[in-house]
């Protein structure tokens, strides 16, 4: 078939038509274990009942109402996603990560022109993020090689060393600073997690010049660390948290919640989007967060993640360097290429693995191989999977 895709992705040549919890199906009926998510998204695997269940309902009632009106489902959404965060007051919804984070820096600025006058504009990130693809999501980015190309960006961001405090009591002591904006896990470097103290003194540091503090949890909140947010692990007060990915299952979905200190910030006419708060896509987030915030659920993602981390150790493969894991985000440090073992594990280029189900795992960077299973996958999923990693390993 033509391909008229312009060529953003390193794809591998598989085309999926359908898809069962934890399962993906090829055009050839092959069956893979599907380890990705769709990258953090589907939180409760394929064609979950609850969520078919919610959007087939929503569709029959109503797609679409624009922001000017409110829809039944919306309000109700937006009622339990306030009450399910910690500490929020209001939310935004919007319709993906990067958008969210465009509406948190919208919000530090106003916050602070508003309070202080102009000229303290700047947000301050992490090297080693990831924020998103849009300019100015590009530019809260801390990774070189998302800038290539792309220039002029945004101007007013500023990127400190994860865990060097000095270094971010430094940046934060710039009169110019509106906030800090970072992820508890850093998702796409590799699974890495800032430590208590790093938090819980950034939080410090931040209240007491009244920069905010905002969480990006698009890859680490709802639910994928064990708790709902993964700020929450911390003991801390935030004042901004952005979702998405996961936020409706599979459809997509973003929101930018405020705490007390920044929940009236944006008044009618500061920001919108036209799809934000689609009754689909509310629906959807509903059935999700019936689920992902079960407190034994919860402890079910810490409990498989961690028992994916032991088993890996176990191996003690030659091959594996280092596994990090927080619930069910795990990074996997090798000594080879990762693409490599993601497309054996994944096609069975290793010999006789084709005939079998495949396995389809995610990268970060040239070395570190990431998992992020669907929520639901059962223990024997876990194993099998594990297994077909064993074999594209190789020894
Ligand atoms: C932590 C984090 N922030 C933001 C984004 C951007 O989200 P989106 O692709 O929905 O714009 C991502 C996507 O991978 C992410 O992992």
């Amino acid at each position: 078939m033509a391909n008229y895709f312009m060529n953003t992705y390193h794809r591998l040549p598989l085309t999926f038509t359908r898809g069962e919890g934890v399962w993906l199906y090829d055009t050839n009926g092959r069956a893979y274990l599907d380890f990705t998510s769709g990258i953090g998204v589907n939180c409760l695997g394929h064609k979950h009942p609850a969520l078919v269940g919610a959007i087939t309902r929503q569709a029959e009632k109503l797609l679409h109402t624009c922001n000017y009106y409110q829809s039944d489902t919306a309000l109700e959404f937006a009622e339990k996603l306030v009450k399910a965060a910690a500490g929020m007051k209001t939310v935004f919804l919007c319709n993906s990560g990067a958008e969210a984070n465009e509406g948190a820096c919208k919000i530090a600025r106003k916050y602070s022109l508003k309070k202080y006058g102009p000229g303290r504009h700047t947000i301050v990130t992490l090297k080693g993020s990831f924020h998103g693809r849009t300019i100015t999501t590009l530019s809260a980015t801390g990774q070189e090689r998302f800038h290539r190309d792309f220039g002029p960006f945004t101007e007013g961001f500023i990127f400190v060393e994860g865990g060097d405090l000095a270094a971010l009591e430094k940046a934060l002591d710039q009169k110019t600073v509106a906030g800090l904006l970072l992820e508890a896990v850093q998702g796409e470097s590799g699974i890495r997690s800032q430590t208590g103290e790093y938090i819980q003194n950034a939080a410090k540091l931040c209240a007491e010049r009244d920069i905010l503090l905002m969480f990006d949890e698009i890859q680490c909140g709802l639910g994928r660390t064990g708790t709902f947010l993964a700020c929450e692990q911390y003991g801390v007060k935030a004042d901004v948290v952005t979702l998405a990915k996961a936020l409706a299952g599979g459809i997509p979905a973003g929101a930018f919640l405020a705490g007390e200190k920044a929940a009236d910030v944006l008044q009618p006419g500061d920001h919108g989007a036209t799809f934000g708060g689609n009754p689909l896509a509310c629906a959807a987030g509903i059935a999700v967060l019936d689920i992902v915030t079960n407190p034994a659920f919860l402890g079910e993602i810490k409990r498989k993640g961690e028992k994916m981390k032991a088993a890996l150790e176990l191996w003690k493969h030659p091959r594996i360097r280092e596994v990090r894991s927080r619930g069910l985000m795990l990074g996997i440090d090798i000594d080879t290429d990762a693409r490599q073992i993601l497309e054996a594990a994944a096609m069975g280029t290793v010999s006789g693995l084709s005939e079998n189900p495949g396995l389809l795992i995610l990268s970060s960077g040239a070395g570190t191989l990431r998992f992020l299973p669907p929520y639901i996958i059962s223990d024997a999923e876990i194993d099998q999977g594990l297994e077909i990693l064993k074999e594209a390993l190789g020894s």
